[in-house]
């Protein structure tokens, strides 16, 4: 049977590359407060990052920065562990456990994967297994709810498929995870109005120089309705990500010029950017106070990891009593 212990929340950030407002809203933020109600468990996912990052210093650069970016954002930790997924190899071997049930066609079927083949990237027995490791990183950890923007909700679908068919043929293994999706932010829109995304090239990000940040959200798409003229709300990249940062008060003024007409997208963008940039004032002070205490990231990863390879260590004594490997 499954351990009991409070609702324990996890979640996984890749680190890719720079963080940016779509990973903000779609993950950080909720994960940040989802800590007050329960055990949180967010990690760093290097070992998914090694299917498309391949220089060990742009590696080690990135896993820094994001703990660093995620820590400025408010994630706390003493509440909540942060850590490298992997500073707890168990998963691998969980991922393998994994990968003896796991249908080819579950895994064939997986947006993501078909996604990133459609881009042009080498398919990778690493890419195509990739929703096994997600898998792991959940299970192994007995997660309750698991808060991912909307591109992820598959990946979990799967990581639940795989707790039933090990559940059916081994017992009660593992407890079955929830998605926590926000819809408002399930799926912020970049520059272009596709999903941002740092792999399309469409994102603004998080901890931007001001210069570029700007440069970011006044080159946002629009279409060609004159400065007189009404504008469409319903497909405007402007008004959505100004709906992330404004009041109550704010957005409705916005809606309301929106529709009016006499007001240009430029001038739309410049209030965006103003909201933007303002937003993230405090935790850009955070980040230089972080950035200051030399060792304070090291010693939060490794106290992350202590704890998280607590509870991974107990989870795969029960897995592989079950699947017969003592
Ligand atoms: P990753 O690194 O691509 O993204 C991290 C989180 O940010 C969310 N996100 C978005 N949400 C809304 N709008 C957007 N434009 C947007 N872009 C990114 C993602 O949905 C995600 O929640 N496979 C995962 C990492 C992972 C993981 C896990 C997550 C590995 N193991 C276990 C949860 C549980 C990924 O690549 O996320």
């Amino acid at each position: 049977m499954t351990d009991k212990h409070p609702i324990r929340i996890l979640s996984g950030i890749q680190p890719s590359g720079v963080l940016h407002i779509g990973n903000y809203f779609g993950m950080m933020r909720p994960a940040i407060a989802l800590q007050s109600e329960g055990e949180a468990f967010y990690f760093i996912a290097d070992y998914h990052a090694l299917t498309s990052v391949r220089d060990p210093t742009t590696l080690c650069e990135n896993i820094h920065r994001v703990a660093l970016d995620f820590l400025a954002c408010g994630l706390d930790p003493e509440r909540g562990a942060l850590f490298r997924q992997s500073d707890v190899p168990q998963v691998t071997e969980l991922a393998w456990i994994l990968s003896t049930v796991a249908p080819m066609g579950l895994l064939e079927r997986s947006h993501s994967y078909k996604d990133k083949l459609a881009r042009g990237v080498p398919p990778s027995v690493g890419l195509f297994n990739y929703p096994v490791l997600m898998a792991a990183d959940i299970l192994i950890y007995d997660s309750d709810i698991v808060p991912v923007g909307k591109d992820q909700k598959q990946h979990i679908e799967i990581t639940r498929d795989l707790a039933v068919k090990m559940n059916e043929a081994f017992g009660q293994v593992f407890k079955l995870p929830e998605p926590r999706i926000q819809a408002a932010t399930e799926v912020v829109p970049g520059i272009d109005g596709q999903k941002m995304s740092k792999s399309y090239g469409n994102n603004i990000d998080i901890f931007g120089d001001e210069k570029e940040t700007r440069k970011r959200v006044m080159s946002i798409v629009t279409d060609s309705t004159p400065v007189e003229a009404p504008k469409d709300l319903s497909r405007s990249t402007i008004f959505q990500l100004y709906s992330l940062f404004g009041s109550n008060n704010e957005i409705v003024q916005m809606r309301e010029k929106f529709q009016e007409g006499g007001t240009g997208y430029g001038d739309f963008k410049k209030q965006l950017f103003e909201k933007l940039w303002e937003y993230f004032s405090p935790m850009r002070k955070r980040r230089e106070e972080i950035l200051a205490d030399k060792s304070y990231i090291d010693n939060v990863l490794a106290h992350g990891a202590k704890r998280a390879n607590e509870v991974a260590d107990r989870v795969m004594q029960r897995v592989r009593a079950a699947v017969g490997l003592r």
